[in-house]
């Protein structure tokens, strides 16, 4: 039985959803399959976290290195984020989930650029929990392109260099305004973060699971959770510190 601790929670906890090709060649189906199933474990992970109280989720959909899979791949991927936005949406308002999209979205193209803004203007005022999916992301991007904005600031005299923070440059990125995520899980048995919420990450704990993405459901979420509980989270303190 999983003991986790209700007052405890992560606020905000980040997916690494991998594993998706090897789960389809063992069951002897098409990748396209794997992700397929996927999709049905990104439904239960958002029930899990709404239903014990998590109110934030970030998953990592799609990467910037995904473009580089073949096409039709690229495009059955494309296809399940479009149907699961469909799908979905009801049950979001039902729940008060909000959904926010970050990364490069312009070059998801249409029509899925507007699926997610309808979806994303529909959902603004729900509060119950965020679910944050990051599409066409890289970390490194990410932080290039808050670089490329904060200097065309600088030089339309906005700002000035001397008012350049860690709090300021963090409003310029896709994450503005989002806590960091204090828990990170990669499924898949991968132990890297691929380029996965670079700035945001540096005080986050890290629980890699062998489980592949299609097969991780409420148990492993839940293990997860208590797994993190049983962690100290110091920041750069001493034990001692935390107790005063
Ligand atoms: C990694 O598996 C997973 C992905 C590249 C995409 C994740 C997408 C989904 C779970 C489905 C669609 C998403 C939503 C939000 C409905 P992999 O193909 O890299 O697996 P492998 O390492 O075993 O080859």
């Amino acid at each position: 039985m999983t003991e986790i601790d209700l007052k405890r929670l992560p606020k905000h906890i980040a997916i690494i959803m991998d594993g998706n090709g090897r789960w389809a060649e063992r069951h002897a189906m098409g990748r396209i399959l794997g992700h397929k199933n996927g999709a049905e474990s990104v439904r239960a992970a958002v029930r899990t976290c709404r239903r014990i109280g998590i109110r934030y989720l970030t998953l990592y959909a799609f990467s910037m290195e995904n473009w580089l899979r073949p096409e039709a791949e690229v495009s059955a991927l494309l296809n399940l984020l479009k149907e699961y936005l469909e799908n979905e949406v009801q049950e979001m308002m039902d729940q008060d989930i909000r959904l926010v999209a970050i990364g490069n979205l312009d070059s998801l193209g249409e029509p899925i650029l507007s699926k997610i803004n309808e979806v994303s203007a529909r959902t603004s005022r729900n509060r119950g929990m965020t679910v944050i999916l990051a599409l066409s992301y890289g970390g490194r991007d990410e932080i290039a392109a808050a670089a490329r904005r904060m200097v065309g600031d600088c030089l339309a005299g906005k700002i000035t260099p001397e008012k350049v923070t860690k709090e300021l440059f963090a409003d310029y990125l896709y994450t503005a305004g989002l806590p960091d995520p204090d828990l990170l899980i990669r499924t898949g048995g991968e132990y890297r973060i691929s380029n996965f919420l670079l700035w945001q990450m540096a005080y986050t704990e890290f629980y890699f699971t062998e489980v592949l993405w299609p097969d991780f459901r409420e148990r492993h979420l839940l293990k997860a959770v208590e797994d993190y509980q049983k962690r100290e989270r110091r920041f750069g303190r001493t034990s001692e510190q935390l107790k005063t």
